[in-house]
């Protein structure tokens, strides 16, 4: 009994919201962006793939992180599939829920791009608006968007995980090419053909891109 009467009185006391006003962030008293960048010798971006479930995002972002790698560049792929084991776990594919994966890894990019990170993150993020989001959190200036593009009749030929012909049979609900949108980029940073070139040509490409950007002189 006592303890449906605690119970009862829990419910009706109003909770403490924490509200912005007692939250006391303290940036400003920490070792500053470019005081990591100059530690790494380099400038963090954020290169932000996108493109259709087979495109090949996730072949470049690692051809392009041991790239980095080897040339003395600290960089950290973001990738969706791992990326939904963890932090995201909890979502699905819903509109609402891409959202909020896009949300979460976008804060997670900005943490890493103050930490003078060069992060590639690699996700359908499959609308105009849900780019424009993570844009929006991680600054204009250092979110470089790369279009990953090859053709739906290339990544369905592909079908590398066989959710192509799941989603054509109705097994997948909410793919995107097939049932949900994919939005082209209008003005990417840059635009990789992976059905017109190797891998190699496409990790050239983007690094040929990259260096100059990320290069502390
Ligand atoms: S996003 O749309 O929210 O940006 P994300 O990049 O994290 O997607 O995850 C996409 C990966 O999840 C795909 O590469 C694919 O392997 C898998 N996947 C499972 N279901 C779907 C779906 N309905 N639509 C797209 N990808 C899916």
């Amino acid at each position: 009994m006592a303890h449906f009467i605690l119970k009862f009185l829990y419910l009706c006391v109003p909770k403490m919201e924490t509200t912005p006003e007692h939250i006391h962030p303290i940036f400003d008293q920490l070792l500053q962006r470019a005081d990591k960048e100059k530690l790494l010798r380099q400038r963090s971006k954020v290169i932000w793939m996108t493109g259709l479930s087979g495109s090949g995002k996730s072949t470049v972002a690692k051809g392009l992180e041991s790239a980095l790698h080897e040339r003395g560049f600290l960089a950290q792929v973001l990738d969706g599939d791992n990326i939904r084991t963890g932090i995201n776990n909890n979502l699905g594919f819903s509109e609402e829920d891409r959202l909020e994966n896009i949300r979460r890894i976008a804060e997670v990019s900005k943490l890493f791009l103050n930490c003078g990170i060069i992060t590639i993150n690699s996700f359908v993020s499959p609308t105009i608006a849900i780019r424009e989001t993570a844009k929006n959190i991680i600054g204009a200036d250092d979110f470089l968007e790369v279009y990953i593009n090859a053709s739906l009749e290339v990544c369905e030929q592909r079908d590398v995980k066989g959710l192509y012909a799941k989603a054509r049979k109705g097994e997948i609900k909410d793919f995107t090419g097939i049932d949900a949108p994919f939005e082209a980029p209008i003005q990417p940073h840059a635009e990789i053909r992976t059905d017109q070139q190797p891998v190699e040509g496409s990790v050239e490409q983007l690094l040929k891109y990259l260096l100059p950007i990320i290069e502390l002189k």
